[in-house]
């Protein structure tokens, strides 16, 4: 679900927005990645749209592109200061040009596999949870809330269900930076509690049908 951009934008501090989960998502019919001065987009193979490895930077400030450019086009430059090899090959970039075509029934698809999901569960096992809102998510995850995930994850790989911790505590920012984790209560508590679903456009109806049925056992429905 895209972020209250609003309460960003309103700081009058340049907004770099990571788009890497959120290709296609929208507030008030305006895409993500059009609201800051930067926008990050990621086509890892397990992104919504992939060209393998690689990604997009997209902003409307040349100055900055331009600089994104210097950064990748190493060769043949006369002023020396690092520069990276990062460049896209030509295949990589025919594979996403396929599949941005795509993009509209690959999100479909995720969309569909997500109302399964919210019939499968209680409202306070989904997050964030459904409701009407200006914001257009994208469903990259799925996100069950259970105060044991772990448990549910050993679970749900009895049945052949691959489920994955999207954040670990251990990989929460404030950590990394040595920061006192009492102090990031919410953080700490939504790493703690979440569990990511399988959700991708090849989900098959009955692999979905087969998760939403272990889903069931699971909480007894
Ligand atoms: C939210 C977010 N930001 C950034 C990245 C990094 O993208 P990449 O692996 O293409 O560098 C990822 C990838 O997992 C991500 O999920």
């Amino acid at each position: 679900m895209p972020a209250d951009i609003d309460k960003f934008t309103s700081l009058n501090i340049p907004i770099i927005e990571d788009c890497a989960q959120a290709i296609g998502a929208e507030i008030n019919g305006k895409k993500v990645g059009t609201f800051g001065r930067v926008a990050i987009f990621s086509f890892y193979a397990s992104k919504l749209l992939t060209t393998g490895y690689g990604g997009m930077v997209f902003s409307k400030d040349k100055n900055i592109i331009n600089k994104a450019r210097d950064y990748r086009e190493f060769d043949c430059r006369q002023e020396y200061y690092p520069r990276f090899n990062f460049l896209m090959t030509d295949f990589q970039a025919a594979v996403g040009r396929a599949q941005l075509k795509k993009l509209k029934s690959f999100l479909n698809r995720r969309s569909k596999i997500a109302v399964e999901y919210y019939k499968a569960l209680s409202k306070e096992k989904v997050w964030p949870s459904k409701s009407a809102s200006i914001k257009k998510s994208i469903f990259y995850r799925f996100i069950v809330r259970d105060s044991q995930p772990e448990t549910l994850k050993i679970f749900m790989e009895k049945k052949g269900i691959k489920t994955i911790i999207p954040i670990e505590s251990y990989e929460l920012l404030h950590r990394y930076l040595g920061e006192n984790p009492q102090d990031f209560p919410v953080s700490e508590q939504i790493a703690k509690t979440t569990l990511s679903l399988p959700i991708y456009p090849s989900l098959s109806s009955v692999e979905v049908k087969k998760i939403k049925s272990a889903l069931n056992s699971y909480y007894e429905k």
